[in-house]
Formats: structure tokens, sequence, C-alpha cells
């Protein structure tokens, strides 16, 4: 590939070259023609330098002056010679007047005669003579031009090399950087049509420190929540082995094997958090029908819904609605959501999932009549390992966040109401209408 430099310097040289031929060409022509006229003038002037009526015999007898490139010859009305220039060279009278050419002994003579009543007065030029003459004068009119190629190709090099340069400047720029040198670059100095490059550069290095910042938020905050539970195994663990007593014993494997089933599903949804936040645009790109979804969810919760003789019910009235999603990351975040409803809804309650479908958007709706959310508490719960106290219920905390990240991957928003009753809560994940098939 050839740099912008080489391909601006072709582009402009080509250009410029052949309109410089072009007008090269009509230059010599034009050159040429004009000579050509001014020689005629010429020999017009010096046939109209005679007088009027040469009577004198004044012919040269012998050429003193063999480089003389005109033959003037004069003849008086009875046809005799009265005049020539050069006796070497001398010219028949022809019958023509005006400007016309000849040919003699196969030289070709352009010729100019003039007659009144007392003589006749004739100018012959060797036309290969006036050719050299017009076609030297020619060629160097044409010397500005081709020395124009040359600088011009030079000024193009030049000046393009020093526009260029803010790219070399922002390529130092980078190229010096290390790999955690995530600031942005200074914008001074760029011209206006490198501002959208060195911007979108600045841009992209804002989005990769925020995503690297979340991460080692993340990674710091995993480990955190980890220690609690794993050390809390550790002290039960020592509990047993020095316990004596074996109902003690059995009682407290029991709680070692609650405390290890909680830290496997911290772990879990931990794995579910970075999968999901891991995925990206491409990935959706399934057609999904949520009513379908909805049945789907509802039945995988079905066994822990009758544990606490909860009524799970799904609600899609008939209609099939299909959205673009990817089907494994929806499924997590209804579970999730279901999940939820169950685990926060005291015994006997009642919990709905459904599917309704409005003029600018589809809505997936969970509800229960548990125990809700104070509004203060709404926004937090969706921060990673939030958890409302005094629910008396185990959990990551990390299930609403999942759900964040699934829905902002489908660009659907969530809201959390309440009921009418005021009793229990309502979350309601909208997606947009145009991503409809
Ligand atoms: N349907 C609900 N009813 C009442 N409280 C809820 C409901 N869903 C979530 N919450 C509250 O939000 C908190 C965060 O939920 P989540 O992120 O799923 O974490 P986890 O369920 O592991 O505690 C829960 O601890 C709970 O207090
Ligand atoms: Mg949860």
């Amino acid at each position: 590939m050839r740099t912008i430099r080489q391909q601006l310097l072709i582009g402009l040289m080509s250009g410029m070259v052949v309109t410089i031929i072009a007008v090269c060409i009509g230059t010599y022509m034009k050159v040429r023609h004009e000579t050509n006229e001014l020689f005629d003038y010429q020999l017009k002037q010096i046939v109209r330098s005679f007088p009027a009526n040469m009577t004198l015999q004044q012919t040269e007898t012998a050429d003193k002056h063999p480089g003389k490139k005109i033959v003037v010859q004069v003849w008086d009305k009875y046809r005799s010679m009265v005049f020539t220039s050069n006796p070497a060279r001398n010219l028949p009278l022809y019958d023509k007047r005006g400007f016309f050419e000849v040919q003699v002994a196969e030289k070709n003579w352009r010729i100019y005669s003039e007659e009144n009543s007392q003589q006749v007065v004739q100018v012959g030029q060797l036309i290969l003579d006036r050719e050299k003459i017009e076609i030297s004068l020619a060629l160097r009119s044409l010397i500005p031009f081709l020395i124009l190629i040359p600088t011009l190709a030079l000024l193009i090099w030049i000046v393009v090399g020093r526009s260029l340069q803010p790219l070399t400047r922002l390529a130092t720029a980078l190229g010096e950087r290390s790999a955690d040198a995530l600031h942005s670059i200074d914008t001074n100095g760029y011209t206006p049509e490198m501002m959208p490059i060195v911007n979108s550069i600045n841009a992209l290095f804002f989005r990769v420190d925020s995503s690297i910042q979340l991460q080692k938020m993340f990674v710091a905050d995993a480990a955190h929540e980890l220690r609690t539970p794993l050390a809390a195994l550790k002290l039960q663990l020592q509990l047993v082995e020095r316990t004596t007593d074996e109902e003690e014993r059995k009682s407290g494997i029991k709680k070692l094997h609650e405390r290890l089933n909680r830290a496997i599903h911290l772990v879990q949804q931990l794995l579910i958090l970075a999968r999901q936040s891991d995925l990206d645009e491409q990935k959706i790109d399934q057609n999904i029908s949520l009513p379908k979804l909805a049945r789907q969810v509802v039945s995988d919760f079905s066994l822990l819904a009758e544990n606490k003789n909860i009524d799970l019910g799904v609600d899609v009235n008939g209609e099939d609605i299909v959205i673009r999603g990817n089907p494994d990351s929806l499924r997590i975040m209804l579970g999730n959501l279901v999940d939820n409803a169950i685990r926060y809804t005291p015994k006997d309650g009642c919990v709905d999932v459904s599917v309704i479908k409005e003029s600018q958007s589809v809505i997936l709706r969970v509800s229960d009549n548990g125990m809700g959310i104070p509004i203060v508490e709404r926004e937090r719960i969706f921060d990673r390992f939030y958890r409302c106290e005094g629910s008396g219920e185990s959990g990551s905390g990390l299930g609403l966040a999942i759900v964040t990240n699934v829905a902002d991957l489908h660009h659907a928003t969530i809201t959390v109401s309440e009921p009418i009753t005021g009793k229990g809560l309502i979350f309601a994940i909208s997606f947009q209408t145009f991503e409809l098939l």
C-alpha cells in the first residue's frame, strides 16, 4: 500500500503532467502559428519597402552574402528583371499574387508578390528556414513549463509531508505508551481533520479505563464476599473436629453443608455475572418467544414454589411475542426474578409472570405479593452484593446485578413498582418494539 504522501504526489502530479502536456501542445501550435504570421508580415513589408517604379538595373551579379535566406526580385512592366537580391537563387516570375507556396528544385518556398502598373515585386523564403526558426522558438517557449513539473513535485512532497506531521506525532504518542497508560492524548496541535480520530481514541481510552476499573472493583468485591463465607466454613469445620458429642457433630456437619451450598451458590452467581458481562451485541442473535420463555422458567421453579405453597402462574394471553435476544441470558434473567419473587414472598403467597404487548414495547413482568422493598432501597438492590436487611433468606446479592446486565445487553429498561394493593413487588423489563420482528 502506498503512503498518503505518495498517493497525493502521484495523483496530483499525473493530473498536472497531463494538463501541462496539453498546455505545451497548445502553446507549441500557437507559437508556430504566430511566428508563421510574423514571417508573412515581414515578407509583405519587404515587398512594400521597394519604390513604386524601379528603373535602375540594380541586380547584384554575385551572391556576396551566402547566408541570405530571402530572395527579392523586381520585374518591370515588360517582365524583364530589374532587381534580384540573390542571383544564385533566382526564382521564376509567377502569375499569382499575394501569398502562395511553390516547389523549386525539390524545395518548398513561401512567396509573396505584388504588382502595380509599373512593376512586379516578388519575395520568396525557404519554408524549411521558416520552420527551423518556428520550431526552435516554439520549443524555447516550453521551457518554463518543463521547469514547473519538478518544482511542483517538490512543493507537493514538502507541503504534504508537513501536513501529515500530526499523524506521525499521533503514532509516536501512541507507540510510546505503556500498556496501562490510559490517560487521554493531549489534543493541542492537531488539525481539525485529525480531531475526530484523536477524540475517538481518547473516548476509547476512557471506556477501556472504566471497564478495567470496574473489573478491578469486581475482583476486589468478589474476593471480599468470598472471604467471609469461607472463613465461616473453616470455623464450622474446626468446631465439628473438636466436638465429641455425636448429636452436635451431626448438626455441625449439616450446617457445614448449608454453608458450603451457599458458597457454591455465590461462586455460581459470580461466574454467571462474569459470563454475562462478557457478552456483546453479537450474541443477541436469536428469535426468542417470550411466552415460551415465561412458561419454561415457571416450570423450572414450580417445585420451589410448591415447597412454599406459592401459587406460581403464567399469563401470556395466547399471542406469540418474539424478540431478538440471547436465550441463555434471558432465561437466567427471568429465573433470577422468579427466584427472588418466590424467595421473598412468604408461604401461601402468589407469584405471576406475564408478557404484555404495548404500542412501543413488550413488557416481561414478574409480580408477587410478598414483603416488597421500601422505595428508598429500590435503587440500590441492583448493586452487586447488595442485600436488604431482615429478609431472613440467604443469597449472594448478585441476582439483580445479573438481571441489569442482561437487560442492558438487550437495550431493555427495568422498572420496579408495587401492586395497587400495596403489598408485594413488580419487576417490569421493557424491550423496545424496534427490536421486534
Ligand atoms: N421480589 C422481591 N421482593 C422483595 N425483596 C426483593 C425481591 N427481589 C429482590 N429483593 C431484595 O433485593 C435484594 C437483592 O436481590 P438479589 O440481587 O437477587 O440478591 P439475593 O437474592 O442474592 O439477595 C435481595 O436481597 C432482596 O432483599
Ligand atoms: Mg436473588
